[in-house]
Formats: structure tokens, sequence, C-alpha cells
């Protein structure tokens, strides 16, 4: 076990886990940050996606100790009211079924955004293919993204 100092959604956390612990228990289990899913546990299924330093990573693979130094934020810290451009564009295009994949795909989205405020078709296609859902949402995902770029 050892001591980690996180900034997860702007506030300082220290957790005392193995250093190997990946993120995802860290958040979920010892922060109760439980918006970040557990899916696949493998990096292919994007459930857990979450942003380190503003790019969007998959927490079941990222053991604590990468994110020691690092600005981390989950679906829970995107926007203090849930009126992320993105949340609100998901809002707009009823975008979730079962809503079990969304925060992760919501946390891609708003990744792909913050770097390209314009992508084309191809842009997003590359930057949500790893993010899947099993209800099959991504016509309305893909339109929810084109109106959260017009948003922002
Ligand atoms: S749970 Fe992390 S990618 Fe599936
Ligand atoms: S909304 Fe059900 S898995 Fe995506």
């Amino acid at each position: 076990m050892a001591i980690f100092n996180l900034n997860i959604n702007g506030t300082s956390k220290q957790v005392d886990v193995d250093p190997s612990t990946p993120m995802l228990w860290v958040l979920r289990d010892h922060l109760d940050l439980v918006g970040t899913k557990f899916g696949c546990g493998i990096a292919q299924c994007g459930a857990c996606t979450i942003h380190l330093d503003g790019n969007a990573v998959r927490s079941c693979q990222l053991p604590v100790s990468a994110g020691e130094g690092a600005s981390i934020t989950t679906i829970e810290g995107l926007s203090e009211k849930g009126d992320h451009p993105v949340q609100q564009a998901w809002l707009e295009h009823d975008v979730p079924q079962c809503g079990y994949c969304q925060a992760g795909q919501i946390m891609s989205a708003a990744a792909l955004l913050a770097a390209n405020p314009n992508p084309s078709d191809t842009d997003i296609d590359n930057a949500m293919n790893g993010n899947i859902c099993r209800c099959g949402t991504y016509t309305r995902i893909k339109a929810a993204i084109k109106t959260a770029a017009q948003k922002l």
C-alpha cells in the first residue's frame, strides 16, 4: 500500500492503495465517484473513460500511480450542473437508452471537442471508435456531437 495524492475534479484527494490499483477502482470504491463505469476491464469498451490532463483515457487500465501530478476529471466534474455543451446536446438528442455506456461516451466526446472544436465525420468516428454501446445509440451520439460542436 502507498499514499497517493490526486487532483480529481479540481479537488485534492488522498488514497492509500496498492500502486497497481486501477484508477477506476480508486474512483468507484475509495472516492465514491461511481459515474465512471466498469464494462470490460481490458480497455475494450470505453465505459470507464475519464480525462487525464484533458485526454480521454481508460481508467480500468490506468494505475493509480500514473495519476499523481495530473489533473483528473470524471463525469461528475465535467460541469457543475450537468450543463456542459456535450451534456446539453445529449439531452436534446435523447441519446441514452440503458445509459450504462454514456458517461464514457460523453467524456470521449468532450475530450474530442476540446481538442478539435469542428470535427469531421471521420474525426468523430476515430475518436469514438473505442466506446461501445450495446444499445446501439451511435447515430444519436454522432448527431449530438455535431450539435455540441455548434454550441461550443
Ligand atoms: S471498463 Fe475500461 S475500457 Fe471497458
Ligand atoms: S445506452 Fe445502453 S449501452 Fe449504451
